[in-house]
């Protein structure tokens, strides 16, 4: 079912829509990785074919390590996608990276452990050892940094993501820690995402939403993390999308 889709968003925490969908059609595929988070529903934006899927469900109910990260990006790549946008809610751990702010990161560091992280696992299954050194796809960050630029959209160009096992946040000793490492961001959902993509052959680049700032890493040290601000943060934030995607879409 190959219905030659420009563009695949996979949405996180408080991103469960495309509100400028139109026309959108749900679509479950069956594949050979059991169950996806949730309906893939396809439509158009400003002409173009757009497929979204929620990440966690639409219902948020599916937690980071329980997500089932290989259908999820079979079953677009299925529907014909090429391309995915994977939207991250993270929280910031360095100065560039406050509440509200939207980021394109270059690099990743993952921290998740347990989670079915390749597609190389059946037994006759060709191993595939696929380059990583850039995880994301640097062509189509180029366009999403172009296209934030043409949209008028701040967008802060690199950053590492680090992959948290979650669903509880840190401690102050760990994002200090991964602060030490080279962490930017930190994030429930960004592995084994970016690598499985990178196995099925997909471009795929994330655009982070700081939604507050990590364990100890803002102003307030002690300062205790709502799901609530959370939420507001994402919310706050995520006007600059719909513009974003416009502009990726018109490039
Ligand atoms: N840590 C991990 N994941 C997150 C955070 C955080 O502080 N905020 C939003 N997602």
């Amino acid at each position: 079912m190959d219905l030659a889709i420009d563009l695949a968003v996979i949405g996180g925490t408080g991103l469960y829509q495309l509100a400028d969908l139109q026309d959108a059609e749900p679509h479950q595929p069956v594949t050979r990785y059991g169950a996806l988070s949730g309906p893939v529903r396809v439509g158009t934006l400003d002409g173009r074919r757009v497929a979204f899927l929620a990440r966690h469900g639409e219902g948020h109910s599916v937690p980071p390590h329980k997500v089932n990260y290989r259908a999820n990006l079979a079953a677009l790549q299925a529907l014909g996608a090429k391309q995915v946008l994977a939207l991250n809610t993270v929280g910031g751990i360095t100065e560039r990276f406050g509440p509200r702010v939207l980021a394109c990161p270059d690099q990743l560091i993952d921290y998740t452990w347990g989670r079915v992280s390749t597609f190389c696992e059946e037994e006759g299954t060709e191993v595939l050892h696929v380059d990583f050194g850039d995880p994301y796809t640097p062509s189509l960050r180029q366009r999403v940094l172009g296209a934030a630029a043409s949209a008028g959209v701040t967008l802060v160009d690199g950053g590492c993501y680090g992959a948290t096992q979650g669903p509880r946040l840190e401690t102050r000793a760990e994002i200090a820690r991964m602060r030490r490492d080279g962490c930017d961001l930190v994030g429930m959902t960004g592995m084994p995402e970016a690598g499985l993509a990178r196995e099925l052959g997909l471009d795929y680049a994330c655009l982070a939403i700081v939604a507050n700032w990590a364990a100890g890493a803002g102003p307030q040290i002690d300062e205790v993390i709502t799901f609530e601000d959370v939420l507001d943060n994402v919310a706050a934030a995520s006007s600059g999308i719909p513009p974003l995607l416009r502009a990726l879409l018109a490039g």
